[in-house]
């Protein structure tokens, strides 16, 4: 074991005492060839220390979607899982997965799967600073809870910004969730770093514009000239701009997709310790951009699937803004893209 071996281990043995990896569970830890392997290998280590019974489950890669395996954060799985019942009858027996393949499987179906059979999913994929610089805390439960409670309550989502943006968002039925850093319950996943809120609106209508800065992921790139977005009824139905608004013109194109200008979860960060400019500081393969996404008081929404519309869609673009005011009822959530 070499130094930086042992950092990292420092590292996930406090991620998995808040996730509350205990004597006698069974930790899996599933990896994929191109996983790093240092961090299976401080997973392995933390789990055993905290006195887990730990094995290992390398899957062959491949995707079983045409997107680029990029760290991107749609989340599709790997096709050598789906196909493989020995492999989900392993995750669903154990208490805890720490799910170390390059893209996850938030978004697949046989993860929903997993869960129900009360295994916890712990995703990280991000460089080991970002790891460290966002460790989660026990307190962060009780933010992103509110925050979802907030939700949960309320009816009309608006965000406005000096740039142009005037969005309505429909907030009844629209399923308010969170992430905190750390899954410390029975079949719950989650993702190191984040913390954030999020809900799955059924509609909004208005006005998006990309301004300067704001951040496009997955292509981990910050707009460079304005782009504004005309929203009908959770639709994107217009787009115009500069070569920013070009490029995601195209994006909509070639995704064949009919969902793809289809708005998807939408919320706001609550990480305090993120980074805005983590996207400009670290190669893209790096990091997927938690940094990004999890931005305290920025505006996170997205478009394509949608699980409570019955959107199934792989065109899922996450885009993180700067410099938006939230008003969750009468609650002012974010004023000017800070934290009230
Ligand atoms: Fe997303």
């Amino acid at each position: 074991m070499d130094l930086t071996g042992v950092d990292l281990m420092r590292l996930f043995v406090r991620e998995f005492e808040l996730c509350k990896v205990s004597p006698g569970e069974h930790v899996i830890v599933l990896s994929e060839p191109s996983s790093r392997t240092d961090y299976v290998a401080a997973a392995w280590g933390a789990a055993q220390q905290l006195g887990a019974r730990v094995a290992s489950i390398v899957a062959p890669s491949g995707s079983p979607i045409p997107e680029p395996v990029t760290h991107t954060g749609s989340g599709p799985g790997l096709q050598s899982v789906l196909d493989n019942h020995v492999v989900q009858d392993a995750l669903k027996g154990a208490d805890m997965v720490i799910d170390l393949t390059r893209e996850g499987f938030v978004h697949a179906p046989v993860q929903s799967e997993i869960l129900s059979a009360g295994t916890r999913i712990l995703f990280v994929c991000d460089a080991p600073d970002v790891l460290a610089r966002n460790m989660p805390s026990e307190a962060d439960t009780e933010r992103v809870e509110a925050a979802a409670e907030l939700i949960k309550a309320s009816r009309v989502m608006k965000v406005t910004s000096e740039a142009g943006t005037d969005l309505a968002v429909d907030l009844v039925d629209s399923h308010p969730g969170f992430q905190k850093g750390f899954v410390d319950r029975p079949g719950k996943w989650d993702h190191w770093p984040s913390t954030m809120v999020v809900c799955w609106p059924m509609s909004s209508s208005g006005t998006i514009v990309l301004t300067a800065g704001d951040i496009l992921l997955p292509f981990k790139e910050y707009v460079q000239n304005d782009i504004v977005l005309d929203v009908v009824d959770g639709r994107i139905e217009g787009i115009s701009g500069g070569p920013d608004a070009t490029r995601l013109q195209q994006f909509f194109d070639d995704s064949d997709d009919p969902w793809a200008r289809s708005l998807s979860h939408m919320g706001w960060g609550l990480m305090r310790t993120a980074n805005w400019f983590a996207t400009a500081m670290y190669s893209k393969h790096e990091i997927m951009g938690m940094d990004a996404r999890a931005f305290a008081g920025n505006f996170l929404w997205s478009t394509g699937p949608h699980p409570f519309l019955g959107h199934d869609s792989f065109a899922h673009l996450d885009i993180a803004m700067r410099g938006c005011s939230i008003l969750v009822d009468d609650t002012a959530v974010t004023k000017d893209g800070k934290l009230v």
